[in-house]
């Protein structure tokens, strides 16, 4: 069912989740595999757009020739990373789990045990999403996605706003074999023009499929 529309089109995919720092044997992470933002990229690949995959630590593998994957560890070369690819590209789906704290200071050394406490000092990370919201061009579209707890709808609004989002995935929290290390999820795609479509759990391969059509819909009918 595809319209041809991304044949050539140059896609950013950020994905996994980003590791920071705490010495050079230790860091601050997440459980992200960055399963959905590379079924995404397999997906935009396979429709002929060209893919910048910035990717922090997982264990995955891409298989299109489309896709140029860039491997980072912590959100600030992330945050390089997709700065540099978003200029000149088509769209962007920032699909990941960036910390959205970093030690203050990476210790040169590996922290020796001690029987005292240990205080670690965090500092917040750029939103690299809000970021390419500021810079993003007409035409150009910018995807995100939230996982929310509370008020799930509401919440996903207010950041497709706040970060100059086209469209924003809900994950939904609630559901059985939704969210992080599962090969399932249960999303909501909402869009500008108050447009949801509500899906039913699928694989992220599926979802994947379904988020990309939505992509396609914007390429042919821009929003204002
Ligand atoms: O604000 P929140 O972290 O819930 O927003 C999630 C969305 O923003 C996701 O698309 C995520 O990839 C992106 N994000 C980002 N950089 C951050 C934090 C979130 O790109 N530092």
């Amino acid at each position: 069912e595809s319209s041809g529309i991304l044949s050539g089109k140059r896609f950013l995919v950020s994905a996994g989740p980003t590791y920071e720092a705490i010495d050079p044997v230790r860091f601050v992470g997440n459980y992200s595999s960055g399963k959905m933002g590379f079924a995404i990229a397999e997906e935009l690949a396979s429709r002929g757009a060209l893919v910048d995959l910035v990717c922090g630590p997982v264990s995955l593998k891409t298989k299109n020739p489309n896709i140029n994957r860039i491997d980072v560890h912590s959100a600030l070369e992330m945050h390089r990373e997709c700065l540099a690819h978003f200029q000149g590209a088509d769209g962007a789906v920032m699909s990941a789990a960036v910390s959205d704290y970093r030690p203050a200071k990476a210790e040169e050394q590996k922290i020796k045990r001690s029987g005292d406490e240990l205080v670690l000092k965090l500092v917040p990370n750029p939103d690299i999403a809000a970021d390419l919201g500021r810079i993003k061009k007409p035409g150009q579209i910018l995807a995100g996605f939230a996982l929310e707890t509370n008020d799930e709808e509401a919440n996903a609004r207010k950041k497709l706003d706040s970060k100059n989002l086209d469209f924003i995935v809900l994950n939904s929290l609630a559901e059985q074999g939704a969210g992080f290390m599962v090969d399932t999820n249960r999303i909501t795609i909402i869009g500008r023009d108050q447009v949801i479509d509500d899906l039913p759990l699928k694989s992220k391969v599926e979802l994947a499929a379904d988020i990309v059509n939505y992509i396609e819909r914007l390429l042919i009918h821009p929003q204002g």
